[in-house]
């Protein structure tokens, strides 16, 4: 009996505490990303909203416009910079939501039966709950602290001056593009500074040694864990001059090494948020 009551405490206890943690699977986005995705979230509220309003009203044809308009042709100005950062699943979620807006449309102006398109409106907004039952946004952005513990530390690991260079970090579908580039294109000491450290540093990761990070972001970093145990010839660490500084390119054709290098890249960004930027879209980041 008592360990009954003990169980159920116990479970109430349990549930309770998963209840106040966001579980959902976490979307790292910059601070504009992450605006871009949620301006876009309430124009879908006020499209639906619309469409229920004419509906109620009969208004077939106003029915047809409200759900055009949250519509595939909804995506998107400046959406490029999120197909990178965004998973696939997601994407594909948003699509075919979008795409049944369409469908919700053309049966509104064809067929114009109220009761079949609150049917179609009920099934797509079950996908607005499916995703936001699976996904959270989260800004990669460090605290303040953080920020100056990273820069102090960067500045004894990295020789060259963090506010003279911009790092930029470019994920790709097999990993990544590190780039290091000064801000003055006639600032040939901080050039010849990022080469020399980049050329040693990809040379160290390529024999699996990330001791250099780590000792700026800590050993912790996400990603890291994987990208020690790659093996020689699961991945690619490859050097290259640019003509204002120089970059590193990591790739691999295992899911799971390009997914650790990403999570890798985020946390480089977010702790570096002041000297950084992501780069995404055409995968050729700086070109020179
Ligand atoms: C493919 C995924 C996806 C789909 C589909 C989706 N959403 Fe969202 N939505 C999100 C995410 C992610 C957030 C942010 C949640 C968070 O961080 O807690 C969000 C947030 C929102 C917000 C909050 C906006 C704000 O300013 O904070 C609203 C409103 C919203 N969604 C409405 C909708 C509606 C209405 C639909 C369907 C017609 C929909 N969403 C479909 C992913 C989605």
């Amino acid at each position: 009996m008592n360990r009954t009551i003990a169980f159920i405490c116990a479970f109430f206890v349990t549930s309770a505490w998963a209840d106040e943690i966001d579980n959902r699977q976490v979307l790292t986005l910059s601070a504009p990303q992450r605006h871009h995705v949620l301006t876009e979230m309430r124009d879908l509220l006020a499209g639906t909203q619309a469409i229920l309003a004419a509906l109620a009203k009969d208004d077939m044809a106003a029915v047809a416009k409200s759900a055009r308009a949250v519509g595939f042709d909804m995506k998107h100005k400046a959406e490029n910079s999120l197909h990178q950062v965004l998973p696939k699943e997601f994407m594909q979620l948003g699509m075919s939501m979008h795409k049944d807006f369409d469908l919700i449309a053309a049966d509104a102006a064809s067929l114009k039966d109220p009761k079949h398109s609150l049917q179609q409106i009920s099934d797509t907004m079950a996908k607005c709950t499916a995703c936001h039952a699976t996904y959270q946004i989260n800004v990669g952005q460090a605290t303040e602290a953080r920020l100056d513990e990273v820069a102090q530390r960067g500045s004894h690991v990295m020789p060259f001056d963090l506010e003279q260079t911009t790092h930029v970090f470019s994920k790709t579908d097999t990993g990544g593009v590190q780039q290091v580039i000064v801000k003055d294109k006639a600032n040939s000491g901080q050039i010849r500074l990022i080469r020399e450290h980049l050329a040693k540093i990809a040379d160290e990761f390529a024999h699996g040694n990330f001791s250099n990070p780590a000792k700026i972001h800590g050993d912790t970093m996400p990603g890291l864990t994987e990208l020690k145990k790659a093996r020689q010839g699961d991945m690619t660490i490859d050097y290259q001059e640019l003509a204002d500084g120089a970059q590193i390119t990591y790739a691999s054709g295992e899911p799971t090494l390009v997914s650790a290098i990403h999570q890798w890249f985020d946390a480089q960004l977010s702790d570096h948020a002041r000297h950084a930027m992501p780069e995404h879209g055409d995968h050729s980041p700086h070109k020179n």
